[in-house]
């Protein structure tokens, strides 16, 4: 099996089979970042490029080191210090990558759909590092990663996924992939954060954290996205921290053995009590490990791909 596009733009358009296609792959990717030596041949003669419009540690980075533990050439640009910056478009930019013999793009843009719009005018593989409020999926990946390695399974899991839904890519594309993969999705968050019509992509939206966190086995805090917001959404950070955070007391309702997840960067005490970041049962860090194992098989899948 193969992944049937040149391109992974969302969790939208991937079927279940390739979700688990990638998933699977991950697994021996993390056997090479946990060995001795972190070199494979898999990517050797393969370029990789990351195009990054908006800020970024770990995706960045962890598709770098995915790209380079797997002997690939790669290389960064960000908007900052390219051509960009003296006017030039995004599809020109592409092009003029392309044309250097890059296999794969990563990109990362604050417009939601600048990845398709590149996707359908460049010869490279493109990868969505994510897209304003549209999608993450590579993120999405990792999350589901980590909940099969920590629950064993992903399909009827109860996952909940707290904050602000509204301008999270990181949360459409867990409801994607995690209804694909027979995951039971509850979401909360501000009422001004809801997007509308939210109900009808399979998963049950609350009026409360308490609810949503009930017996979940799996609790998902997202980042407030200030950066986002044109207006604040919240009267005080205080307020979204008692009604929206995730503490000790929230969590008690959710099953014994729950696994906390967050994609990061983190406002510690705001979305999650830092002693909660720490706890035995968070597995914030081990997001990030995935995050390479993950990627490193997405850019593998990708060039296979272009060779069967
Ligand atoms: N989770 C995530 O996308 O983090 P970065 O913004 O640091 O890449």
């Amino acid at each position: 099996m193969q992944l049937s596009s040149k391109d992974l733009l969302g969790l939208k358009y991937l079927s279940k089979e390739e979700i688990q296609l990638i998933l699977d792959n991950a697994v021996t990717m993390k056997k090479i970042i946990l060995g001795k030596s972190k070199k494979a041949p898999h990517l050797l003669g393969k370029s990789i490029v990351t195009l990054f419009y908006e800020n970024s540690t770990r995706t960045r980075l962890s598709f770098e080191l995915a790209a380079k533990y797997l002997s690939a050439n790669a290389a960064n640009i960000s908007s900052s210090s390219s051509s960009v910056a003296k006017g030039e478009t995004l599809i020109d930019t592409g092009r003029t990558i392309d044309s250097m013999g890059t296999d794969i793009l990563v990109m990362r843009h604050n417009i939601s759909g600048a990845p398709h719009l590149l996707a359908k005018n460049i010869k490279a593989s493109v990868v969505n590092a994510g897209d304003g409020i549209n999608e993450h999926p590579t993120q999405a990946l990792l999350d589901m990663y980590t909940i099969l390695e920590k629950r064993g399974t992903v399909e009827g899991q109860k996952v909940a996924i707290v904050g602000d839904i509204l301008h999270s890519r990181v949360a459409r594309s867990n409801i994607w992939g995690l209804t694909k993969m027979g995951a039971q999705v509850s979401v909360a968050g501000p009422a001004t954060m809801i997007p509308k019509d939210l109900d009808k992509m399979g998963i049950k939206v609350c009026d409360t954290v308490e609810d949503a966190i009930t017996d979940a086995d799996v609790v998902m805090g997202l980042r407030v996205q200030l950066e986002r917001q044109k207006k604040s959404l919240f009267p005080s950070a205080r307020e979204y921290s008692k009604f929206f955070g995730i503490d000790e007391k929230k969590l008690k309702l959710s099953k014994s053995d729950v696994i906390i997840l967050h994609p990061g960067p983190v406002n510690r005490g705001l979305e999650l009590t830092s002693a909660l970041i720490d706890a035995d049962n968070s597995f914030i860090d081990e997001q990030v490990t995935n995050g390479v194992a993950i990627r490193m098989a997405i850019l593998y899948l990708l060039t296979r791909r272009e060779n069967e």
